[in-house]
């Protein structure tokens, strides 16, 4: 059984992860193994009750950022033990809203939590089960709050967060595309819908054929 493919997509709130991964959805549609559509936080029983724990209202009790770190990483040893590995095992791919890069840029760039204590719980959790590709959506903090005005639901703990949280998420992300060029690649989301979706579909073909040959 081939391995399936692991595709991650990251972006700061109103970069368009949802609509991209709609848009995928519709690229991938007739993959022979099948693929799976998940989300961090979140993706399996345990990880979503520990998303809701992260999601708690700041209102109502402050979440220390170690918290916050120690949540993420909890939250993602479940959703790759028991949903991603056991998908890409069975030859299906996997394609999540968000993982490891995130923590990099929220809780890292955001929050300041030293990059040295996120290495060392990335390395403890995920290892070498690294993404065979990320798309990273890159638009300013300001467009994609823009974006995000339009929503009906209620904003959550992150959220909240003021704009220069984050300006700090989209430059940790930036300087983590710097350093894996290779894996990761960056698609300006400032752009139309229609631009995007090109520079999506374009990635996938290059990752497709340097996957086939
Ligand atoms: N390239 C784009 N140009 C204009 N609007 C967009 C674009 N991509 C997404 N949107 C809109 O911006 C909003 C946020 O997009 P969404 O996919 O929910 O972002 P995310 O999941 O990254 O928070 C939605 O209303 C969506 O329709
Ligand atoms: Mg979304």
């Amino acid at each position: 059984m081939t391995r399936g493919k692991f595709i991650t997509i990251e972006g700061t709130e109103g970069a368009g992860k949802s609509t991209a991964i709609n848009y995928i959805r519709s690229l991938l549609a007739d993959l022979p193994g099948g693929v799976i559509f998940t989300r961090e936080p979140g993706g399996t029983g345990i990880a979503e009750e520990i998303r809701k724990v992260l999601l708690y209202p700041a209102s109502t009790e402050k979440m220390n950022p170690e918290t916050e770190l120690l949540l993420m990483f909890a939250g993602r040893a479940q959703h790759l033990n028991h949903c991603i590995l056991p998908a890409l095992q069975a030859g299906k791919w996997v394609v999540s809203d968000r993982f490891v890069d995130a923590s990099y840029a929220y809780q890292g760039g955001g929050r300041g939590m030293p990059m040295q204590a996120i290495q060392a719980l990335d390395k403890m959790i995920v290892g070498n089960h690294y993404p065979d590709l990320t798309l990273l959506l890159d638009v300013s903090a300001e467009q994609g709050f823009a974006r995000t005005e339009r929503r009906t639901s209620p904003r959550d703990r992150i959220e909240q967060e003021k704009l220069d949280f984050f300006v700090r998420v989209r430059q940790a992300y930036l300087e983590r595309a710097k350093q894996d060029p290779t894996r990761i690649k960056v698609i300006d989301a400032s752009k139309s819908l229609a631009s995007v979706q090109a520079h999506i579909r374009d990635s996938l073909s290059v990752f497709l054929s340097s996957e086939s040959s």
